[in-house]
């Protein structure tokens, strides 16, 4: 069979292929620790269960129209308007079953062959495969260890051609954990503004920071009309499996944006959606104790990791995932990752799963209990005194 070339050009994410084989070792009765995928391990708050539910009762259980269900996307424009300090009406959402699928909108509404797109590299994955299905050319930006993961200033720079049309930015980042600051976003909006380029802004992670503050780059003078803001459900409410995300964006956009919806889902599952409007309206006590659960398990892990040799890693500002450097052990991240599943059952994701500069690192998602982080830097140590 012919396979077309748009889809031998898109990637994937590997954290879906460890997994697999992960829970493929459980099946054979090895007893694996996981810290491969990047979701949290807390069920959805009641509220959002509980208003699911009454909403099949209720029978919402139809089409809704292809941008979302007005009620839910005027709660996120409120929403929004208040977090990011933005005027936002509700033609300007969309709602899409995931933040993911606004990556794949925004590079094929924005992006044509021969353009070329800038995104963090290490980073999620998506960025890069969506910007080659699109046909354009995917620019990385590497994120330095030595900038707390923020990206070079001077090195970012030289990366804008004439060419450049879109900027992807994710803070808190995947899989660094890394926030960029006001000062590196206005350097940005800068030359956004001077050669003008779109940006999206990936901001899943909003709601999960530990130290310093979250800050938009939409929120900056003249970036809301060319700034797409990608946020969701999945992390911060623990509704990853509803799949509920939605973008911010100029009516233009957003128009294009339905169209591509009206094209592949036709709307999000409508009593989701109903769910959508109870997670941001209900209280909110479960974000925050979240929040702190991972906090504790941000320091257990990095603590651990510290102590075992070979690895380094800073404490990382938010998201949920520790990102420490391995250089020290000789092998690479490849190697590493694949070492510590098969012989100590320890699921983790080498860094080049995040691009090329994610060489010499492997990701732990620490979204998993106490006694895991535990037992997992425990079985890591012995694993590494092995070699
Ligand atoms: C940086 C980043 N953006 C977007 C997503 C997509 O999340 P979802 O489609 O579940 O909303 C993820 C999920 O892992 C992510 O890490």
């Amino acid at each position: 069979m012919k396979v077309s070339k748009l889809v031998q050009r898109a990637g994937t994410e590997t954290a879906f292929a460890v997994l697999a084989k992960a829970r493929e070792m459980e099946r054979q009765g090895k007893s694996v620790v996981h810290f491969e995928i990047g979701e949290p391990d807390f069920n959805t708050p009641e509220n959002v269960k509980q208003a699911g539910i009454k909403a099949i009762q209720e029978n919402y259980t139809h089409y809704s129209p292809a941008q979302g269900i007005l009620e839910l996307r005027e709660t996120i424009a409120e929403y929004i308007t208040k977090t990011r300090g933005i005027e936002v009406s509700p033609e300007e959402v969309v709602i899409t079953p995931g933040g993911k699928d606004v990556i794949l909108f925004t590079a094929t509404a924005i992006l044509d062959e021969g353009d070329e797109a800038i995104y963090p590299n290490p980073g999620y994955p998506i960025y890069e495969s969506a910007i080659k299905i699109a046909g354009a050319k995917p620019v990385p930006m590497p994120l330095r260890e030595e900038n707390d993961f923020a990206f070079d200033r001077e090195e970012f720079k030289k990366l804008i051609t004439p060419k450049t049309r879109l900027i992807i930015v994710n803070s808190p980042g995947n899989p660094t954990g890394g926030i960029l600051s006001v000062e590196d976003l206005e350097f940005i909006a800068d030359i956004a503004k001077k050669n003008d380029i779109m940006v999206l802004s990936d901001e899943i992670y909003s709601r999960i920071i530990y130290d310093g503050e979250f800050h938009s780059i939409a929120s900056l003078p003249g970036m809301k009309e060319r700034t797409i803001i990608l946020d969701g459900f999945s992390k911060t409410y623990a509704m990853t499996g509803w799949r509920l995300g939605y973008s911010v964006s100029n009516k233009e956009l957003a128009k294009n944006f339905v169209k591509l919806a009206t094209n592949s889902f036709s709307c999000v599952t409508t009593f989701v959606q109903m769910a959508g409007i109870e997670a941001l309206k209900g209280p909110q006590d479960a974000v925050e104790e979240m929040r702190k659960k991972y906090e504790e398990r941000r320091n257990l892990i990095i603590k651990g990791l510290n102590e075992i040799p070979g690895f380094r890693v800073k404490m990382p500002k938010g998201a949920f995932y520790a990102f420490p450097n391995i250089e020290g052990t000789g092998k690479s991240s490849k190697e590493l990752s694949d070492y510590l599943l098969n012989e100590a059952g320890v699921a983790t994701l080498p860094g080049t799963s995040f691009g090329k500069y994610g060489e010499g690192f492997i990701r732990f998602s620490y979204a998993t209990s106490l006694e895991n982080i535990e037992e997992g830097l425990k079985r890591v140590k012995e694993a590494m005194s092995k070699l």
